[in-house]
């Protein structure tokens, strides 16, 4: 449970803005987007994928709605990112002027607002009682599927991510949050266990190429 560098209140904007600057590079280098290209299309249905209306959750600058929504230009697809962080600079220098400024444990949406809930590397800034509130949270404001990603925890994972962000001249911050966010990371039965307790029926929970943690749920059918 220890604090990442992120998570500090104290920290002046332009720690803040290198820091993301530096995610987003390790984001891109780890292709954190894949899960989310390589899984939608067929669960939700390529009809379903022509527009969609997608939280994003701890969006952080928002480059997973920025990159998501040019993957899904290029297939004649409209996807309408809203992205919601507690960190307004965040938002700010990922040039989000619709980003809203908020918490994953209350979110400002009525109920079914959203097509699709995502999140991607947020869970694990959060305690368990957090996760399920968050987890709920999600579900109320989703009128179909909730998709949420972050690391799995395991030795692997620790040495690539150790290993990456030496040779990566990763800055001082960022490094030691990489292993951090890694030691928080979830197994898969913790996973369950929460999606249980925040009410979510049917959840899904896998490992993603021995590096993820996926959940996913729907409430439509089809
Ligand atoms: C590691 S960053 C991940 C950012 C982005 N989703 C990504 O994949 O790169 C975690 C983000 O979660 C945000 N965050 C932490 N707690 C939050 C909460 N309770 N509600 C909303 N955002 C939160 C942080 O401000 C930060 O932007």
């Amino acid at each position: 449970m220890q604090a990442e560098y992120f998570d500090l209140p104290d920290r002046t904007e332009v720690e803040t803005a290198a820091s993301f600057r530096e995610l987003n590079r390790v984001n891109c280098l780890f292709r954190f987007s894949h899960p989310f290209e390589s899984v939608l299309p067929q669960w939700l249905g390529e009809a379903n994928c022509e527009r969609l209306e997608i939280l994003d959750v701890g969006a952080g600058t928002g480059l997973l709605g920025k990159t998501l929504t040019e993957w899904a230009a290029r297939r004649g697809w409209q996807w309408r990112f809203t992205n919601l962080d507690t960190n307004p600079v965040a938002l700010k220098i990922g040039g989000q002027p619709d980003g809203v400024v908020g918490s994953a444990l209350q979110l400002p949406f009525a109920d079914g607002s959203f097509d699709l809930v995502v999140a991607s590397q947020m869970t694990h800034h959060l305690t368990d009682e957090q996760v399920v509130t968050h987890w709920r949270e999600a579900w109320r404001v989703t009128r179909d599927a909730i998709f949420i990603s972050d690391l799995h925890r395991n030795a692997m994972l620790y040495a690539l991510v150790w290993l990456t962000l030496h040779l990566m001249r990763a800055n001082r911050t960022v490094a030691e949050d990489g292993l951090i966010s890694v030691r928080r990371g979830f197994r898969q039965n913790e996973w369950r266990g929460l999606a249980a307790r925040a009410g979510i029926p049917g959840a899904n929970v896998w490992r993603y190429h021995g590096t993820r943690i996926i959940l996913q749920a729907r409430k439509k059918t089809s």
